[in-house]
């Protein structure tokens, strides 16, 4: 068995990323591996403050966002009770989403570099094993979404989504993260057999 993996899942909103994290989850407890899922903005206060701005209910500029889920995300990793703390105990952890979506969607808002120093040079910001990107086109998508009824959030706009679409390419092409960018259109199983073919090289 190897170490203890840390799994990332991002994609722009409606990509189908919290299904496909439960059918890896269940994939690697099939091999015998402990896992834990996890997801941003989180319960914290800070992932309240996030909610809030992300329904539209008490707006924030993108540089606030930018500084607020960069704080969400240390307290994500804390070695208390966070990913450390998870990977520590033997857990594989997979997040629903990460510092790739501050990158692509602050980035595409505010200053990107600022952004991206600010997550990728924080020592208290662990870089992922692997980030599996789930891509679909912003019209597939919002279909996906308009089919949920939630209550739409400030983001869920085809404009908006294709616009951070490019800025994840370009985060892709800048960073040397471990990234596996996954055709998300197909049948649920289908994507689950392309992602677990990208994960499979990390468990042996
Ligand atoms: P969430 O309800 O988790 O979205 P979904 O499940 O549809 O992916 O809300 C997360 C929203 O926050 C989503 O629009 C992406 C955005 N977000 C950022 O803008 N920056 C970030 O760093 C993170 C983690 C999320």
């Amino acid at each position: 068995m190897t170490r203890p993996l840390f799994i990332v899942f991002e994609g722009i909103d409606g990509c189908g990323k919290s299904t496909q994290l439960q059918f890896l989850s269940a994939y690697l407890q099939k091999r015998g591996r402990k896992v834990a899922t996890t997801a941003e903005p989180t319960d914290s206060v800070t992932g309240k403050m996030l909610r809030a701005a992300l329904s539209g209910k008490d707006p924030r500029t993108a540089a606030e966002m930018a500084a607020l889920f960069t704080l969400d995300r240390i307290h994500h990793n804390k070695a208390e009770d966070g990913i450390e703390k998870r990977l520590k105990d033997g857990f594989d952890v997979i997040s629903d989403r990460y510092y790739y979506s501050s990158l692509a969607y602050q980035g595409s808002l505010t200053d990107y570099d600022w952004v991206r120093r600010m997550n990728v040079d924080c020592p208290e910001i662990r870089t992922p094993d692997i980030c599996i990107f789930l891509d679909i086109s912003p019209a597939a998508a919002l279909a996906r979404i308009g089919k949920r009824g939630e209550q739409r959030e400030i983001y869920e706009k085809e404009e908006t989504l294709t616009l951070f679409r490019a800025t994840f390419m370009r985060v892709f092409d800048t960073l040397t993260d471990n990234v596996a960018i996954i055709n998300a259109e197909g049948t649920p199983e289908e994507v689950a057999a392309r992602i677990a073919a990208a994960v499979e090289p990390l468990l042996n």
